[in-house]
């Protein structure tokens, strides 16, 4: 059991256009133990979601997944997914607005416009492809994933300003609305 240390935004790593895996590497040994550190170190800070990149891994491999809590009541369960090489298509033009917080961003949480209804596609660990119609806090949570392998992160997305800052001081009044999943 590895928890990497998290890279913080305004580390130059998180800016960069990750590497593309090469069919090579599937099945591997080295792609296995990335992303068992990745899934370490993201149980490790309670997150749902976590991106190479944000452990100084210059590859494209996200995972993500939750399961339905009392924690986060709102939201969908989601199937724990690694998926490499990721390619997200929209399916319609509908953007939906929500909170999201990230690991490298911590403390604070934004709302943020994302497509409300994507397909996604990618390889999993050993090149098996993966194609999926999602919605949702699905369809929000691998939009913010990918967007870390383009050197994305969500403050860079956000339209209003006034629903940007720290947790406790935008949900004082709302002891429930602390729970937005990081990431
Ligand atoms: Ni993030």
């Amino acid at each position: 059991m590895t928890i990497r240390e998290i890279l913080k935004m305004g580390d130059p790593r998180l800016l960069k256009t990750a590497q593309p895996v090469s069919s090579q590497m599937f099945g591997s040994q080295e792609l296995k133990q990335l992303i068992e550190d990745m899934l370490d170190t993201m149980r490790a800070n309670d997150g749902v979601g976590l991106a190479a990149p944000q452990i100084g891994v210059d590859l494209q491999v996200v995972l993500f997944g939750f399961d339905e809590s009392e924690r986060y009541p709102d939201n969908l369960a989601i199937p724990q997914t690694v998926l490499i090489n990721p390619v997200i298509k929209p399916l319609d033009s509908n953007l939906e607005e929500g909170w999201e917080g990230c690991l490298s961003v911590p403390g604070l949480r934004g709302m943020v416009p994302r497509w409300a209804r994507i397909r996604y596609e990618g390889v999993d660990v050993d090149g098996v492809l993966i194609v999926r119609e999602v919605d949702d806090f699905h369809a929000r949570v691998v939009q913010h994933e990918c967007d870390h392998l383009y050197g994305t992160l969500y403050p860079m997305r956000i339209k209003d300003f006034s629903h940007f800052g720290f947790v406790d001081a935008l949900f004082a009044e709302q002891a429930e609305a602390k729970s937005i999943p990081l990431e």
